[in-house]
């Protein structure tokens, strides 16, 4: 779910039809919806207003901003709703990027000091699950002693341990407002090469031993065979990530009458699904969900 401010705000997103962006009153009703359906855990991402990034992403650990407002107002009204949340700068930094820069090079270790202060105040905000979604090295460790020290040694770490620099996050950052990157090479330095294989091993082996509780490969169409290793390989649950582009790709598809939308939708889970992932994210739980229900009934 996309957070936005405001109040009684639905905004549509151009690169994700059927996806919206909710004021936090209007993300409530979507809480609703999704406990209705039988979804019992949901991510938030925000939206904010350009004019609160800045180069370090200072709003990320304001324990008023955005994201943890919405948290803490779905904890009042729906506390048994799982509640995953990004650790990452993107949506708060005005160059689009995970991490903070200083001549064109990401910071990786000043970046750590600012994504553990961003997960203290995401788990006072009553998150449940933290993702971190950078891809820095070594930040897992910091998280975990973090929340250790801090009283807070029941938040589960979800860590994007596998994750690619790949095409398919583009309306993703449409959805967030991080669509123009600084740098011309993206987030390739930080995130792992599409043809690389052995690195996700070696990822997760790391993000396991500093203290993550749940594995993500993400994208996931494209990546089942690291699916089914990391699966095979490691007794952590492992999660997949149908990301944004898999998502409009299909819906592109389907909304040109060139895909039967249910058989399309449904067959790409179960590739994910055979390639061993624990769970998946993705953009069609709603409508998978109400399918679900319908079968069973
Ligand atoms: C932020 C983040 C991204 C996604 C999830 N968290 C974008 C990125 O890394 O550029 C992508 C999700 C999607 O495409 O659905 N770090």
């Amino acid at each position: 779910l996309f957070v936005i401010d405001g109040r009684n705000k639905t905004q549509s997103i151009k690169t994700m039809p059927g996806v919206e962006r909710y004021s936090i009153d209007n993300i409530l009703i979507q809480c609703e919806i999704a406990t209705t359906l039988g979804i019992h855990m949901i991510a938030l991402f925000p939206k904010i207003e350009d004019d609160k990034r800045d180069t370090h992403g200072i709003e990320a650990h304001n324990e008023n901003n955005l994201i943890c407002r919405c948290v803490k107002e779905i904890k009042k009204h729906f506390p048994e709703l799982i509640i995953i949340c990004d650790v990452a700068l993107d949506p708060y930094t005005s160059h689009g990027h995970d991490g903070i820069i200083e001549d064109g090079v990401i910071l990786n270790d000043k970046t750590n000091d600012i994504l553990v202060k961003q997960a203290m105040t995401l788990a006072a905000a009553g998150c449940d699950i933290i993702a971190p979604s950078d891809m820095m090295d070594g930040r897992i460790g910091k998280i975990r002693n973090a929340l250790e020290k801090n009283d807070f040694s029941d938040i589960i770490i979800l860590s994007y341990a596998a994750k690619y620099a790949s095409a398919f996050y583009g309306p993703f950052r449409d959805a967030v407002g991080a669509k123009k990157l600084s740098g011309e090479s993206g987030k390739a330095t930080y995130q792992m090469d599409p043809r690389n294989k052995s690195e996700a091993i070696a990822e997760v082996s790391l993000d396991i031993e500093e203290g993550a509780d749940i594995l993500m490969v993400k994208p996931a169409m494209p990546y089942l065979d690291i699916v089914r290793q990391i699966s095979d390989t490691f007794d952590v649950p492992c999660f997949a990530y149908q990301v944004s582009g898999e998502y409009s790709m299909l819906v592109a598809a389907i909304h040109n009458g060139w895909l039967s939308e249910e058989d399309a939708i449904f067959e790409s889970i179960f590739g994910i699904k055979r390639a061993g992932a624990s769970a998946i994210f993705t953009y069609f739980a709603p409508i998978i969900a109400k399918k679900l229900i319908k079968t069973h009934i």
